[in-house]
């Protein structure tokens, strides 16, 4: 025995020379796998092919590079190289070997060649031993971008043997274009002229064949806009009665979100927001509204269509150009109403008002003259008044002021004395006139339609004049005379009167007389 192991030895080394050629052998020929990949530190099984055996091999020798002996086992006795001693396990029953805690260094050839029952079985493989991915991290030239203004640029980093690199937009593959440069072996990412779809998530997948790493994701933020600004009114509509609430949005696509300046017709009004609420809106509050978005990343502002509103009014009113109209005179009714006005219609009476030469609408209806006002033109006159959202009206009504005119006294041109005198002045007027009487051109009394004396004396004889007075068209009548006398007959009886009682008394006796005869003989 002890004479056998040199000799196998010998052989053992004739045998590794020979097949150490390469002529005829590839990787992984005979017992042995192909090629094996590990990674430091781990373990790898070199298992042969061979069918498990009780019998010990006569002989198996383990080697690496041709050169390195790892193991000689011959006749059931183990001699381990140097550098292998507690790193490796051999088993006997297929001559399998287990090697430990691997470093960069075990990458080699491995072979084996194999005695049994004098046959010699051969097998060789590659081990390559790779130090496993890790501490894979991307790092970003910038994460905050502007989009179509400037390019990013991610580098992945990570650790570990033959590392190949790829990189992951969201869940699939970054490929190169015009835009996407890939470089520095693929660990490098370059995104020219960046667009707000390149927000990632990127992540960086490296792998070598023994293990792979993807690095946390990384999320560009890319600020974009503002676009496509649209203003929207709630309710959709141009035209608001006073008093309504109107809501205006402004809709704009931005990131960050754009801040918000809001104009009525060109001025800056205090709001902020997107939306801008009118509460209880009056008519000054009309005009073109506007939006304008700013983003503070981009710096850029778009400012949207102006959106017309117009607040129109409920009230109206029909106002004369005067309180007082005095006949002759021009006056002019204006039917006002507050906000805008559409159509406006005269009525007089209740009746479509048919103008007279006297009378002029202009200003769309808005203003109804007359040239000079008759006291016909009086009566009720209505605008009425028509917008998309109401239908209104205001009334007027017309007292044409005019006179004193015809002027008349009434009365008795003879009173006797001691007699009641009763005068009355009259005259056409509006407003009703004021009356001043006159004796004899003496004023005698004011502000009296009648003059009443009682018990009259011949001096109450004379010229009597009534004027009369009109404290709006401040016209005062012409006079007019009506003479009075006064005769000279007793109210109580004198002589004459007793003549006359009893000249009265005859006449109501012959009456009764002739009476009473007349219907006797009708009898
Ligand atoms: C080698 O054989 C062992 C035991 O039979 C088995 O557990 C292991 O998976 C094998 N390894 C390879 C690389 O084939
Ligand atoms: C085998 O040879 C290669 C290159 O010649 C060397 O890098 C490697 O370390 C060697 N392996 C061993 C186990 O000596
Ligand atoms: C991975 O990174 C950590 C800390 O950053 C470091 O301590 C460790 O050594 C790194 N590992 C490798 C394999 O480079
Ligand atoms: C960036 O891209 C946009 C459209 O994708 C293009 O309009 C613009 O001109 C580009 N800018 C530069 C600097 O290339
Ligand atoms: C990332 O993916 C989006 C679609 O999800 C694509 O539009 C964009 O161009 C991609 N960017 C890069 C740099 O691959
Ligand atoms: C990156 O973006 C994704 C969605 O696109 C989100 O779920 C994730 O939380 C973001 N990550 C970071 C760190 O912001
Ligand atoms: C109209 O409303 C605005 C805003 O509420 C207010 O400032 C203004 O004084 C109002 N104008 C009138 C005439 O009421
Ligand atoms: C609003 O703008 C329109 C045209 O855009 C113009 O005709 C109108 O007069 C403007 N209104 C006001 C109140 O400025
Ligand atoms: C756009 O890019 C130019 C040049 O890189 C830079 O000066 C400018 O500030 C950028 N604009 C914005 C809004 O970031
Ligand atoms: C008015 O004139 C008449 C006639 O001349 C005269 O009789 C009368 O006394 C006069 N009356 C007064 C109050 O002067
Ligand atoms: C009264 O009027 C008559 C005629 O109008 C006139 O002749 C007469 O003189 C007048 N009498 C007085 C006292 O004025
Ligand atoms: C005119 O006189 C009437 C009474 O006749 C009075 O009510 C009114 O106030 C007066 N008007 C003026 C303007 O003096």
């Amino acid at each position: 025995m002890a004479l056998l192991l040199p000799l196998l030895l010998v052989f053992v080394a004739f045998a590794t020379l020979c097949y150490s050629s390469p002529a005829g052998f590839t990787e992984g020929a005979g017992v042995l796998p192909d090629g094996l990949n590990a990674a430091v530190g781990e373990t790898v099984m070199f298992n042969t092919t061979l069918t498990p055996t009780e019998k010990p091999f006569q002989s198996v020798n383990w080697n690496v590079n041709f050169s390195t002996t790892i193991i000689v086992v011959i006749n059931s006795e183990e001699s381990i190289g140097p550098e292998y001693e507690g790193r490796i396990t051999f088993f006997t029953s297929t001559a399998s070997l287990e090697l430990r805690s691997l470093t960069l260094g075990d990458t080699g050839e491995y072979s084996v060649n194999i005695v049994q029952d004098g046959k010699i079985q051969h097998g060789r493989t590659i081990l390559v031993i790779y130090e496993k991915v890790s501490n894979v991290s991307v790092t970003s030239s910038s994460t905050d971008l502007v989009e179509f203004n400037g390019s990013v640029s991610l580098s992945c980093s990570a650790s570990g043997s033959s590392l190949s690199f790829l990189w992951l937009n969201g869940s699939s593959e970054v490929t190169a274009s015009d835009r996407v440069q890939l470089t520095d072996g693929g660990s490098s990412l370059t995104i020219i002229n960046v667009t707000r779809s390149d927000q990632g998530p990127f992540r960086c997948h490296v792998s070598n064949p023994v293990s792979t790493g993807t690095s946390d994701p990384v999320n560009l933020s890319i600020s974009y806009g503002p676009e496509n600004i649209n203003l929207i009114l709630s309710p959709s509509q141009g035209y608001f009665a006073v008093g309504s609430d109107i809501s205006l949005t402004c809709s704009v696509g931005s990131r960050p979100p754009a801040q918000f300046k809001w104009f009525l017709n060109g001025d800056q009004l205090p709001d902020p927001g997107s939306e801008l609420r009118l509460m209880n809106v009056n008519m000054s509050q009309s005009g073109n509204y506007s939006c304008q978005a700013f983003n503070s990343k981009t710096l850029r502002s778009q400012t949207s269509q102006p959106s017309d509103i117009t607040v129109l009014g409920k009230s109206s009113s029909v106002k004369p150009s005067t309180n007082l109209p005095i006949e002759g005179t021009s006056v002019s009714l204006t039917c006002e109403a507050s906000g805008s006005v559409f159509t406006r219609n005269w009525m007089k009476d209740g009746s479509d008002l048919t103008p007279t030469d006297n009378m002029i609408l202009s200003d769309n209806n808005r203003v109804l003259t007359f040239n000079t006002v008759n006291r016909k033109d009086n009566g009720e006159y209505f605008c009425q008044i028509s917008n998309p959202v109401s239908s209104d009206g205001a009334k007027y009504v017309m007292t044409v002021n005019y006179g004193p005119e015809n002027v008349e006294i009434k009365g008795p041109n003879k009173i006797n004395i001691k007699g009641t005198l009763k005068l009355t002045c009259s005259a056409e007027s509006t407003p009703t006139a004021r009356f001043t009487w006159f004796l004899n051109g003496t004023e005698i009394l004011t502000n009296s339609a009648e003059y009443i004396k009682e018990e009259v004396e011949f001096s109450d004889s004379g010229n009597y004049t009534c004027q009369a007075w009109n404290n709006i068209t401040e016209r005062t009548s012409s006079s007019v005379v009506h003479g009075l006398t006064v005769t000279d007959q007793p109210s109580g009886c004198a002589a004459g009167c007793i003549a006359g009682i009893v000249i009265a008394c005859c006449v109501i006796f012959a009456a009764a007389v002739g009476g009473g005869y007349y219907i006797y003989k009708k009898k």
